[in-house]
């Protein structure tokens, strides 16, 4: 580390949550080698048969509550904490996993769980029970028109305006534990990259978008995240 950085992104995945026994998607016994994406994680899959993907989430609820942070939530924690910069977790983890160990400044881009949107007025309520396509809008009185706040396939990231303006004016972009194939999270580094910033990857191996990196640490991030931070307070 060769200078002091005034605007850090973190920009987190699934592999951040791997060692609070959360699934990842693409590894072998991954979501995504259970369930087809295209029943669970579309617009369209929801559109035709809401209560499947319903109950999808709602059996996922329960352990997403009860899962707890691990090394790596904490060692960002940690850094916001001791580290004089602006402190950024943009996340693509619909787990509460980064609150809970106490992050400040995280931006849901993929949503979160515990929280359902109304189609029909966009009002956003959270909750860790189950929903149903037979619920009511508490704010507009709307039938059927629940869904949870996880942006599907087809759909729209969520505060893009203010990540992009943090991956333009970062000095550092930090990615933890995500596979780096899924858009526009995926190029996320490039921006950063191309406004500047000095980029580093944590993951457990290469990942597809492994070159535009400057750094790589390979291994769990719960033991290479906190000793990274370590190192960086104590060169400050
Ligand atoms: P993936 O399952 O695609 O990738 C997880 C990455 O974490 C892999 O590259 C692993 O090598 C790495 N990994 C696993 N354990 C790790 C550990 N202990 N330490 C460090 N790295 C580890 O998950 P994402 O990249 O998050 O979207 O997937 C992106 C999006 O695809 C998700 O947000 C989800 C999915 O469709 C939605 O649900 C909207």
């Amino acid at each position: 580390m060769t200078r002091k950085y005034k605007n850090i992104v973190f920009l987190t995945g699934a592999g951040i949550s791997a060692e609070s026994g959360l699934s990842t998607f693409r590894s072998e016994d991954g979501l995504w080698n259970k369930h087809r994406v295209e029943d669970v994680a579309t617009i369209e899959a929801f559109y035709r048969n809401p209560d499947y993907v319903h109950e999808f989430y709602n059996e996922m609820r329960p352990e997403f509550l009860a899962a707890q942070p691990n090394p790596a939530h904490k060692a960002i924690t940690t850094l916001q904490q001791k580290y004089p910069a602006k402190i950024s977790v943009v996340t693509q983890n619909v787990d509460t996993l980064h609150e809970k160990a106490g992050n400040q400044n995280v931006y849901h881009i993929h949503g979160q769980i515990n929280q359902i949107v109304c189609l029909n007025c966009g009002h956003v309520f959270e909750t860790w029970g189950e929903v149903s396509s037979e619920d009511v809008c508490e704010q507009c009185g709307a039938h059927a028109m629940l869904k949870p706040n996880i942006v599907f396939f087809g759909e729209g990231l969520l505060c893009m305006d203010e990540v992009d303006r943090l991956l333009q004016t970062c000095d550092l972009f930090i990615s933890v534990g995500t596979s780096g194939v899924v858009y526009p999270a995926a190029g996320f580094v490039q921006i950063a990259k191309m406004f500047g910033a000095d980029t580093y990857e944590f993951n457990m191996e290469k990942t597809s978008n492994n070159r535009l990196f400057d750094e790589h640490i390979y291994g769990p991030a719960g033991t290479t995240l906190p000793e990274f931070v370590k190192k960086m307070l104590e060169e400050e």
